[in-house]
């Protein structure tokens, strides 16, 4: 089964063609990132403005690479939540078109189940029961996969997301977005053990995660040395800042492999390109006997091919969407709602 997949939940425009859930026949991705850099984050109205002039444009171009026609295509998926609301309704008008002029069905897929099923298309031998940490710029959750459309919240962060603290403290160092890419850039040749900064832990659940307080000591640390004229070590700091977000997020999710008795772990969102965090997770998951995916890099980041590979399991879970759909700004990933 061929499926035509749209990815516009933020900064990417993306469209994609996989076969079968596993197979990449195409994966077009238009970074609107250049555009964003200048105001040091995304803007949403420019985000949704710059969806709908290279969608149309981007699909044709996901069919050509993958050497199809519009008739070859058997279903239409689209990222319908969570994100940006104006940018997801781009995707979804868009998706909701292209399925009506076909007469083909139209799968609704949510952002943070593509994540994961980026590791479906990495890891052929994958299959749920595992354990998955989705660590992005808009959410940080520690999930267990029962089944390709079962998830269980194991942890989640309470205020933001990893990778919005990577952007703010690189905005700070007036580092370009996205700030977890410039941090991880600077970081080497530096001393992760140099600066000291806090990992908050939430009473009684020992699975969810809070960034906010690592961020603002972060930044509060950089203005205090601005201040004072301290001179801060970039490298260092970077590192430091990088093994700081990695000691929240590894040991949670080890826990949530010691709670679930789960012996597979996927990590998977746009944190999970960090190299010290995946050395880390090599590191654990090594001692543990446990088998860990990653990703490649290339598929971490937001793409329409991973929306592809999930919608291949929602369809065969009877997940198909009518011209009523719509798009929500947030949607736990457990819940099935269009
Ligand atoms: O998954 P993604 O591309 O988009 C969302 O769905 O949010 O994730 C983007 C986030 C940004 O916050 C960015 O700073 C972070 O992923 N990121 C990284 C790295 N590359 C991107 N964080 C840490 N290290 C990286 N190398």
């Amino acid at each position: 089964m061929k499926i035509l997949a749209i990815e516009s939940s933020c900064d990417e425009t993306a469209a994609a063609v996989v076969e079968n859930g596993r197979t990449i026949l195409s994966n077009c991705v238009a970074s609107q990132v250049p555009q964003h850099q200048v105001y040091g984050g995304v803007v949403p109205e420019i985000a949704s403005r710059l969806h709908l002039e290279t969608v149309y444009e981007l699909t044709d171009r996901a069919l050509l690479e993958a050497g199809l026609t519009r008739d070859a295509i058997d279903a239409i998926a689209v990222t319908y939540a969570p994100g940006l609301i104006g940018a997801l309704l781009v995707g979804v008008n868009f998706a909701k078109g292209a399925a009506l002029a076909s007469n083909k069905p139209l799968i609704p897929v949510h952002h943070l189940r593509g994540h994961i099923a980026a590791n479906y298309l990495a890891s052929p031998e994958l299959e749920p029961p595992f354990v998955c940490l989705v660590a992005s710029g808009g959410n940080t959750v520690i999930v267990e996969v029962a089944d390709y459309t079962e998830f269980r919240i194991l942890g989640a962060t309470r205020d933001d997301a990893a990778g919005e603290s990577f952007d703010k403290v690189a905005r700070k160092m007036g580092m370009p977005y996205p700030g977890g890419a410039s941090i991880e850039r600077s970081s080497v040749g530096g001393d992760p053990y140099k600066y000291v900064l806090p990992d908050a832990k939430v009473s009684g659940s020992p699975m969810d995660m809070s960034f906010s307080g690592l961020k603002t000591a972060a930044i509060n640390l950089l203005h205090h040395a601005e201040q004072s004229g301290e001179e801060i070590d970039i490298p260092s700091f970077c590192a430091s800042f990088s093994r700081a977000v990695s000691d929240i997020l590894v040991p949670r999710t080890v826990e949530a492999l010691r709670q679930t008795g789960c012996r597979k772990l996927a990590v998977a969102g746009g944190v999970a390109a960090n190299a010290y965090i995946r050395a880390e997770f090599e590191k654990q998951t090594q001692a543990l006997g446990a088998k860990l995916y990653l990703p490649p890099r290339s598929l971490c980041g937001d793409n329409a091919a991973m929306i592809g590979a999930q919608a291949y399991y929602e369809y065969l879970a009877g997940r198909i969407a009518d011209q009523s759909l719509n798009a929500f700004a947030t949607m736990p990933i457990s819940e099935l709602r269009f």
